[in-house]
């Protein structure tokens, strides 16, 4: 049994017109109206991606992680209850709004919902994009990435990842615990920020062409506030990308040229080199809050020449060479 993918994430928020505009015209994604309380965003081909619901709080309020089979949803509710977690079975009204053939949820350590599913619905009519951009980079290696805050990584790091399996990445401990997980190809689909807070951080799509990422940049310079981090490049993923506040406050990364890793021989390290290697200026810290260590942290990563292989690591790619004898 295995968790292989982020399917969908869950918001809470009473601005639902400002996510319209947000989620279908900066992201490019497609809406999906379901009446007056709720809204839903296609990516792909898959029914629905995020979903954005009337409630007060402006936050997460769940997260989809696909399994790979039926039974391991009961395999996991089993492993989960033994570790004291209750587990809730999903009611057909649940599976309904979800659009999945069946699903189980339950909290995590800090109270962040978390779904675990199986089969999502797959839309009848093309994925039409609410921007002209190439589409975006989802299949196998899910929707993206999503970021939590975390008071306590002690008991949030086994939670992830003993009873749900999430690999480890790459971690950084200074200034405090930074945890990125795998559960595919893409370098993390998860992260823990051991920031002392609570609540979601943010989220990443990835979009299929850099000109997408560039011109949705344009398009969120026109409005006063809306980058959250200039265009920047990770250094640990090597996503090419600037972030968006997003309507309820949490960021959403615009990324383009991530990072595939091979699970099967990647092994899990520290990381010393700061987030970035150029870019991702945080607009919204003060100089004294932050902006200026971290600009320290890639200028000396700059001084040191540290930058992307220029060839993003492609396994698919790498074994098909070796085949050809190249
Ligand atoms: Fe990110």
């Amino acid at each position: 049994m295995t968790v292989n993918a982020l399917g969908y994430l869950g918001i809470r928020s009473d601005r639902l017109d400002d996510w319209a505009g947000f989620a279908g015209g900066l992201l490019g994604m497609q809406t999906i109206d379901r009446g007056g309380k709720a809204m839903a965003f296609r990516m792909d081909d898959q029914a629905q991606r995020l979903l954005v619901s009337d409630e007060p709080g402006e936050t997460l309020a769940f997260m989809g992680w696909e399994v790979d089979h039926a039974d391991d949803l009961s395999a996991y509710a089993a492993r989960l209850e033994q570790a004291g977690v209750t587990v809730h079975p999903a009611t057909s009204d649940l599976r309904d709004r979800r659009l999945v053939a069946d699903l189980i949820w339950f909290l995590d350590p800090m109270g962040n919902r978390v779904e675990l599913f199986h089969a999502p619905m797959i839309a009848s009519d093309p994925f039409v994009p609410g921007r002209p951009i190439s589409g975006f980079r989802t299949g196998p290696l899910g929707m993206g990435h999503a970021v939590l805050h975390v008071r306590d990584i002690d008991v949030m790091l086994p939670f992830y990842r003993d009873l749900l399996d999430f690999h480890v990445s790459d971690y950084g401990l200074k200034p405090y615990g930074l945890y990125f997980f795998h559960v595919n190809g893409r370098h993390h689909s998860f992260a823990m920020v051991g920031s002392g807070q609570s609540g979601f951080h943010h989220f990443m799509v990835e979009f299929g062409n850099l000109d997408d990422v560039g011109q949705g940049c344009d398009l969120a310079q026109l409005e006063e506030g809306r980058i959250a981090y200039t265009l920047g490049r990770h250094t640990n993923d090597y996503m090419t990308s600037f972030y968006a506040n997003s309507p309820s406050g949490f960021f959403v990364e615009n990324g383009w040229g991530g990072r595939v890793i091979d699970p099967a021989t990647w092994q899990p390290h520290e990381t010393h080199d700061g987030p970035s290697f150029w870019g991702h200026e945080r607009l919204y810290l003060s100089e004294d809050g932050g902006r200026k260590r971290l600009r320290d942290m890639r200028l000396d990563a700059a001084a040191r020449g540290l930058r992307a292989p220029d060839v993003v690591d492609c396994p698919w790619l790498y074994g098909e060479l070796v085949r050809q004898g190249t």
